[in-house]
């Protein structure tokens, strides 16, 4: 029987560099779309595919996560008082289950694959979800629990991709795959940041995946990759033909929120889309374009 996922591994330790001054002493992952950060948006998705454990892998500036998910005491007693009531629901539902989550530092960023390993001993012997939270994906059901029903099917490992355009493949680890089925494939190699005329595929893993726990070997091996860093998808690759790895073909919207212009379509886009926001939006958008 396939063992259920119940935790997910959020890497937050990255500096965020495309993002000065934003993250110069603030966390990327607290930038804002609309109204809650991007770290919020990643739990949520956590919590409707039914994951409520959480390992987030964090750094140095990187406390106000800590805090965004704690109760907030002061704040909460001063909206009880002047009798705001949903604000402090507000303010009371981004705080996690008392004992679910643990914050470990990565002291040093040293790739994507080194964070991963660093939740190890909070994941143990569990297949895993992990969630790049500058990813932002709506889709409902969300793009976790589209990966967790896969990996009910399949076992193994599972990582959701998306099509992208072939000149893009160097911002990706890309996927090769077997014939696809119902939107899962076989996957045959994974590889990252392909030029495009090396690309196996325009097939590109969008930050979300679950992981059998075996990955870990993989990732203490400490081996650098692309950029000189210690790469998640360059050990999922060596799993690869040993162990069940499937690709999952998303079926949502995406938005890339690590780079400037992503970040600003997914706040236009989800303003527009979200039915306390969307009249206005579309109202200011107009008056703006008409200068
Ligand atoms: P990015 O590749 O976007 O890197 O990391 P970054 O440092 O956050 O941002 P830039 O490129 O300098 O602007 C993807 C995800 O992996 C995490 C990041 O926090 C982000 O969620 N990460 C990356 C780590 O946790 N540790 C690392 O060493 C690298």
């Amino acid at each position: 029987m396939v063992q259920r996922v119940r935790k997910a591994v959020l890497p937050v330790a990255g500096l965020g560099t495309r993002f000065l001054p934003a993250t110069k002493a603030m966390p990327k992952e607290m930038l804002t779309v609309v109204d809650r950060p991007l770290i919020q948006y990643a739990v949520e998705e956590c919590l409707a595919a039914g994951i409520d454990e959480f390992v987030f892998v964090t750094g140095r500036n990187k406390g106000a996560i800590e805090d965004h998910f704690d109760s907030a005491y002061e704040l909460e007693a001063t909206l009880q008082q002047r009798g705001k009531a949903p604000e402090l629901k507000q303010a009371r539902d981004s705080a996690l289950k008392p004992g679910n989550s643990v914050f470990t530092r990565q002291q040093q960023p040293l790739g994507l694959g080194h964070a991963v390993w660093c939740a190890r001993p909070w994941i143990g012997d569990e297949p895993f979800a992990v969630l790049l939270p500058d990813e932002l994906t709506i889709s409902s059901p969300t793009c976790t629990a589209q990966l967790v029903a896969a990996h009910e099917k399949t076992g193994g490992s599972v990582i959701a991709v998306m099509e992208v355009p072939r000149d893009q493949t160097r911002s990706y680890g890309i996927a090769a795959v077997k014939a696809e089925k119902d939107g899962l494939a076989e996957m045959t190699g994974l590889v990252e940041k392909p030029k495009p005329e090396d690309a196996p595929s325009t097939l590109a893993w969008i930050g979300r995946c679950v992981l059998e726990a075996g990955v870990f070997e993989y990732l203490a091996r400490h081996e650098t990759g692309a950029g000189g860093e210690i790469q998640l998808t360059d050990a999922m690759a060596r799993m690869i033909g040993k162990r069940p790895f499937h690709a999952m073909r998303y079926t949502g919207r995406r938005y890339d929120c690590g780079n400037r212009m992503g970040f600003l379509e997914a706040n236009v886009a989800i303003a527009l889309h979200r039915s306390d926001t969307a009249a206005d939006t579309r109202a200011l958008l107009d008056r703006l374009l008409k200068g």
